[in-house]
């Protein structure tokens, strides 16, 4: 199968699909309290329509998948979804980031239908305050989730945790202690002004060097390589057998490594995270194009993505989409 590359010689292989906008729970950086309004649902594409886009994508080089939401594990028969693209020539990796609250019953059967890896969304292992920040998650549930993963197989399992001043910052030794125990990667993620942007403000912002440095009071940090990583940066502690990522969106590092398109749940291409620019693929399908008229589409996407952001320290654009609504 080819490989795709964009102007500015990445190679683009990864495609993230947001199945649904909507969530079971509303982390408080993510989501304000109230007044999203779902999509409706014949907004949302069908499983079929996403698998056709994934066959297309897998065609010009799209070798991994990752559903994402909102919370996906909360569109009915995802299983279904996930083995038809397991079916697809050329996938070779699907993966799933969750909140984990429904993982526990769910981790066999996504492994059976093809599923290899999660991502489990965790800011804080207090229970109150895993309330608190998800405005009602059960921290329980979250940690069965990453148990009944690991036990089904769909290793290694990443945490992903956003720390954020005040909130959970002094929670970040603690995750990475983590990596001590087990095989998990915890990856600590950059709050990026994104989102619930009220919440935001440039004191709660806590940069990767910052995160790093408190992480570094437990012991020294060895570098890891890990191929085709993206812009997750990767370490661990001498002999441990987890590993601890960085994510750092608000710096360009992030863009250099950048291999990726994102799906929305009403079927937009989005070639960049941070930009408006979307594709409308949802139009296409349903006016009837060709599959060669939808990898048009794609290898557009591919084409126009920029070369870089412009979130810094000094200039924040606002982005005025939800995590939830662009797929995390
Ligand atoms: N900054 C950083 N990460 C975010 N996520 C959602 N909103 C933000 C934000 N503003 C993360 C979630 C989850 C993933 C889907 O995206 O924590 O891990
Ligand atoms: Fe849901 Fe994830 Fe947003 Fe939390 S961060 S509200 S779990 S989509």
């Amino acid at each position: 199968m080819g490989e795709i590359r964009d102007q500015y010689s990445r190679v683009i292989d990864y495609l993230r699909i947001s199945v649904i906008d909507r969530c079971n729970l509303r982390c408080v950086y993510c989501m304000p309290s109230a007044g999203i309004e779902p999509l409706d649902h014949t907004a949302i594409l069908s499983y079929e329509e996403i698998t056709r886009i994934a066959r297309i994508a897998a065609g010009i080089g799209v070798t991994r998948i990752r559903l994402t939401g909102g919370e996906p594990l909360i569109r009915k028969n995802l299983v279904h979804l996930i083995s038809s693209i397991a079916e697809i020539n050329g996938i070779e990796d699907i993966s799933l980031t969750t909140n984990g609250q429904m993982l526990g019953s769910m981790a066999d059967l996504l492994a059976e239908a093809g599923l290899g890896r999660v991502n489990v969304s965790l800011d804080s292992l207090k229970p109150d305050r895993y309330r608190e920040i998800t405005r009602g998650g059960d921290l329980d549930a979250a940690l069965a989730g990453i148990t009944a993963a690991e036990k089904a197989g769909l290793n290694p399992v990443k945490i992903n945790m956003v720390p954020i001043n005040g909130l959970n910052d002094d929670e970040i030794e603690d995750f990475a202690r983590l990596t001590l125990n087990g095989p998990t990667h915890v990856r600590f993620i950059e709050y990026m002004p994104i989102g619930a942007t009220r919440f935001w403000s440039e004191a709660k912002y806590i940069p990767t060097d910052s995160i790093k440095e408190r992480v570094e009071k437990i012991g020294p940090l060895e570098a890891v390589k890990i191929r085709r990583n993206g812009p997750a940066r990767y370490f661990r502690f001498a002999g441990a057998p987890g590993v601890i990522g960085f994510i750092s969106p608000l710096t360009h590092h992030f863009c250099s490594y950048c291999n990726r398109l994102r799906l929305t749940s009403d079927g937009k291409l989005r070639p960049c995270l941070f930009s408006e620019t979307e594709i409308d693929l949802r139009s296409a399908l349903r006016c009837g194009a060709a599959d060669s008229e939808i990898e048009r589409l794609l290898r557009l996407g591919v084409e126009i993505k920029p070369d870089r952001h412009e979130l810094s320290g000094e200039k924040i654009s606002h982005s005025r989409k939800p995590m939830s609504k662009i797929g995390g």
